[in-house]
């Protein structure tokens, strides 16, 4: 693996060596890197765990980071992102993160430069590593996803999360599932009516509704949407005895999920904030490793 900038590139294979390493890195096992290597995080969007936890991960690694504020770089002066990207391949960066608004980014970068590209988020399209994060969550609970039942709620035709877990857990064997507003349904077939398939998921992974991509067009107020699609705790009460709830944050707390939810016994969010960081340990190591 050279890059990661969409979980179609991985096979099962790999997604299993992933997550060996990652309970690996879990276990206390330290990295195993030879060579100094300088990464930077280029966040064009808004991020608090996705990038803070890709630092705490390049840290436990001994990377050496270089800052990178994209609200005060050359973006702003018309740089395009290409060019941002080779500035920072000539001062001698090994490995970028990289949020960006448009989907599908990474495109011009993969293969025409020096860096390896690590996709943080591309606009609706992609978010792998939170996807593989996701992955191991459940597999550290059920030991395996092999016909889980996993059902994704919410706003799905706007969720990068969604796209790269769909791919991702069918591939690894599980059952996937949507329910959402027929009018956010995009590419996916789904179910419409929520209750219908709470009883038999063993995991329902509720998704956050991005109003920022709804260009103000969104249909429903948050009461009508709690109602519809959120997990309430009547919902929550209906769930299988070994049910759990994930959700990839941030999340508006009485909208897809009630707010007692969040921190419930079934809840597995901040823990899967805790695995990302060793989640993400072994992407970057995984990929350096290719270069040693
Ligand atoms: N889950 C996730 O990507 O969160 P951030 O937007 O805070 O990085």
């Amino acid at each position: 693996m050279e890059n990661l900038v969409s979980m179609k590139d991985l096979s099962a294979d790999q997604i299993h060596q992933i997550l060996k390493q990652t309970q690996a890195f879990r276990d206390g096992t330290t990295s195993t890197l030879k060579n100094k290597y300088m990464v930077s995080n280029l966040f064009f969007e808004p991020s608090t765990r996705t990038k803070m936890s890709f630092e705490m991960a390049e840290r436990k690694l001994n990377l050496e980071i270089l800052p990178f504020d994209a609200g005060f770089s050359s973006t702003l002066k018309g740089e395009t992102l290409y060019d941002t990207v080779k500035v920072l391949e000539s001062i001698g960066l090994d490995v970028l993160i990289i949020r960006h608004e448009q989907n599908n980014y990474f495109e011009e970068l993969v293969g025409k430069v020096k860096p390896a590209i690590i996709n943080g988020g591309d606009g609706t399209g992609n978010h792998p590593t939170q996807s593989l994060l996701d992955i191991y969550t459940i597999w550290q609970e059920f030991g395996t996803l092999q016909d889980k039942v996993i059902t994704i709620v919410g706003d799905i035709n706007h969720s990068r999360v969604a796209r790269s877990n769909a791919d991702a857990l069918a591939k690894l064997g599980a059952q996937v599932r949507f329910v959402c507003p027929p009018e956010w349904q995009g590419e996916f077939e789904a179910f419409n009516e929520f209750d219908e398939v709470i009883e038999d998921s063993d995991v329902l992974m509720m998704l956050r509704v991005q109003h920022e991509r709804h260009d103000g067009k969104t249909t429903f107020s948050k009461e009508q949407y709690h109602h519809l699609y959120g997990l309430t705790i009547e919902r929550e009460r209906k769930m299988k005895k070994t049910g759990i709830i994930l959700h990839p944050a941030p999340f508006n707390r009485g909208v897809e999920i009630a707010s007692e939810l969040v921190e419930c016994d079934r809840s597995r969010i901040f823990k899967q904030m805790e695995n990302g960081v060793y989640v993400r340990m072994a992407v970057i190591e995984m990929i350096l490793k290719g270069r040693e």
